[in-house]
């Protein structure tokens, strides 16, 4: 998709399809809409009327396009309250242009620079804003289909009224494309099936990875044998019981000229979680493929750095495996004892994701790391707590989490911080080991998830801990730009973090 933005007149731009902009209970008798009525013929405030469209947010009409203009439709869209979130409203806006445009067979699209006119209004940001949900919306994975659609959007210009927006917004379209390969990155590896997403192929990506950087990004692939010289028991012993070979994968990326701080982000990478011998019911089973979400969103982040270039060390951490019911499985009751030499009872084999993350954040803290970020698929419970579309960070650092979630606001992905309560750190208390990995009762599961972790990183370490398993995978459309399957959730976050480090 090539997206341009130029200074012009959207009425008078050639597209098969023209998108304007309205904000909520914005007058039809202002001089643009009133404008706009009058090539219509007074049809669009009547459609307006008998739809009941009051420019909320995913909100839009369609017309035909009269000879005045030069497209075959004219697609008005709400963009709601012009003080709620605006770059986020401006996404979902962005997206329906999309969304329509598939639905109407048009490849071509004119769209104002929506939020132009607004009071926080600034063209690179907005630009950017706008290209990210546009290319998001546009995304299709369709690998495993014999027959395929081409419904790819081919052009969008963005038209703005002042010139100098124009100019502005093309830094924020060039930034959009370089997340949103990213963000493309972990969603095609989300999206392919267990059966070929193997720890294997997680290792080979990230080797592609650092094969595409010119030399910024290092990897070190560690196999079975390799592990169990490092100690890193509990990963394996997840490992054990699946026919597929566990790989941990250590990337590094070093800046040109001296770093200026070191950074660890950890990744949950297991590709296919059956629940082990504490097997998963069917229903939750199906869309399991998704446990390496974690991993997809550090590799998603490394994708950007040959063009985003960050002037900080980063490693990208991800003990990969499957977690498998066999002969070989571990077992419930069994005892492991991790990387940092503390032992843990398995009590359930599908709290899986923390005994790998076990190794993966200890080996992390041998780093020296100013920061550890760990994105992980972790607990149901966190579905439960805070729904679909909201993931949950838990931190030992105040200025960290505002930071995460400052980032995570501006790029428009929900995040909302739930406590590392120690007092529960009694309910994961083992009789026969340091620690266990479920808790002694049912509730408050997200939170015991991370206290667990925390065993796992040393006093002082600045640490967030990024429970993902709401919004990694998309069940069903959340809002207009973003598909069912994955979603690369976390990649825009971590990227947007970085930038402003
Ligand atoms: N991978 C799951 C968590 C998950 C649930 C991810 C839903 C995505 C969507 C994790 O390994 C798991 O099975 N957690 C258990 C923990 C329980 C056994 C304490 C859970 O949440 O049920
Ligand atoms: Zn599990
Ligand atoms: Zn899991």
């Amino acid at each position: 998709m090539e997206i341009t933005c130029i200074k012009g007149d959207i009425l008078q731009s050639k597209a098969d399809l023209v998108v304007i902009g309205v904000y909520k209970d914005e007058d039809w008798g202002n001089e643009f809409l009133t404008h706009v009525n009058e090539i219509f013929k007074g049809r669009m405030s009547k459609l307006a009327k008998s739809q009941d469209f009051k420019g909320l947010p995913g909100q839009s009409l369609i017309l035909a396009a009269p000879e005045e203009i030069l497209s075959e439709y004219v697609l008005v869209v709400g963009l709601g309250d012009k003080t709620t979130d605006p770059k986020s409203s401006v996404r979902e806006a962005s997206g329906v242009a999309v969304q329509t445009a598939k639905r109407l067979g048009c490849r071509t699209l004119a769209m104002e620079f929506f939020g132009e006119d607004d009071e926080t209004f600034d063209a690179a940001e907005f630009g950017r804003a706008i290209t990210e949900a546009l290319l998001t919306a546009d995304y299709k994975f369709d690998s495993y289909k014999n027959e395929t659609i081409d419904d790819k959007i081919t052009a969008v210009t963005i038209i703005a009224e002042d010139g100098r927006d124009a100019r502005k917004a093309e830094k924020g379209i060039e930034l959009a494309h370089t997340v949103i390969d990213g963000v493309t990155v972990a969603r095609d590896l989300v999206n392919t099936p267990a059966r070929d997403m193997t720890p294997t192929r997680l290792a080979e990506t990230a080797e592609n990875i650092a094969k595409m950087s010119n030399g910024s990004v290092k990897v070190k692939i560690y196999d079975r044998e390799q592990c169990e010289k490092k100690g890193m028991n509990a990963f394996l012993s997840i490992a054990q019981g699946s026919e597929e070979e566990p790989k941990f994968i250590h990337l590094t990326y070093k800046p040109d000229g001296k770093a200026k701080k070191v950074i660890a982000l950890v990744g949950k990478g297991v590709t296919f979680d059956s629940g082990g011998l504490s097997i998963k019911p069917a229903d939750y089973m199906m869309t399991m493929k998704c446990d390496m979400a974690g991993a997809a969103a550090v590799l998603g982040v490394f994708a950007t750095f040959t063009r985003t270039q960050p002037k900080f060390e980063i490693h990208g951490i991800i003990a990969a495996t499957e977690n498998m019911p066999s002969g070989k499985a571990i077992r419930p009751g069994d005892v492991v004892r991790a990387m940092n030499k503390k032992t843990i009872e398995i009590t359930n084999t599908d709290a899986e994701g923390r005994v790998t993350l076990a190794d993966a954040l200890s080996y992390a803290g041998k780093l020296n790391p100013d920061t550890i970020i760990d994105l992980a698929t972790l607990t149901g419970a966190c579905v439960v707590a805070l729904g679909e579309e909201i993931s949950g960070i838990m931190s030992n650092n105040p200025e960290l989490t505002n930071q995460l979630l400052s980032s995570a606001s501006y790029m428009s992905e929900n995040m909302w911080e739930l406590p590392l309560f120690q007092n529960y750190a009694k309910l994961i208390k083992s009789d026969l080991a340091d620690v266990k990995n479920i808790s002694s009762v049912r509730y408050g599961g997200s939170l015991t998830a991370g206290l667990f972790l925390q065993n796992f990183i040393e006093d002082g370490q600045a640490w967030a801990h990024i429970d993902i398993a709401g919004p990694a995978y998309a069940e069903r459309e959340f809002g207009s730009y973003i598909s069912k399957g994955g979603t690369g959730y976390g990649v825009r976050t971590l990227v947007r973090w970085l930038e402003t480090l």
